[in-house]
């Protein structure tokens, strides 16, 4: 797993919590921020956004993704380098099933942050989070 600086996980779960600020989750009302790092340096982040349809709510990580793929900075498979996962409260959150299978697509090395069981913050590799991962090709 790649090491990343304490400054550069400052940055990124800073950038997290400021994508909460913007979540849309009238219905959970579980304000979710995330931040991701690309290969080329760059960092994006994205926000829960639910749907009165609740089956159509994209999770923070996904948002931030999709996000870095439509600027043009995510596209193989090692282009991303760092995942952050936070909430408004603070409350202990790792990725869903759907976004662990969405991270390893562009990541699986990536270093996944958020807060664990323990309380404390995590740093895990996708592919840890996610063993066997799906892959096409
Ligand atoms: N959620 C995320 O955005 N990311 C996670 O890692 C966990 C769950 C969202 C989805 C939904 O809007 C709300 O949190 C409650 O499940």
């Amino acid at each position: 797993m790649i090491d990343l600086s304490e400054q550069q996980i400052a940055k990124l779960l800073q950038a997290a919590q400021q994508a909460a600020q913007q979540a849309y989750a009238p219905f959970s009302r579980f304000y979710v921020g995330a931040a991701i790092l690309t290969v080329g340096g760059e960092i994006f982040t994205g926000c829960n956004v639910e749907n009165s349809s609740y089956g159509l709510t994209n999770c923070a990580e996904r948002t931030a993704i999709f996000t870095a793929v439509a600027a043009g900075a995510l596209s193989a498979e090692r282009d991303l380098v760092a995942v952050a996962v936070v909430n408004r409260e603070g409350a202990v959150c790792s990725p869903c099933g759907a976004c662990r299978q969405v991270i390893f697509e562009f990541g699986p090395e990536a270093v996944v942050i958020y807060r664990a069981k323990s309380g404390e913050i995590a740093q895990t590799k996708a592919d840890e989070l996610l063993p066997e991962g799906f892959r096409l090709r």
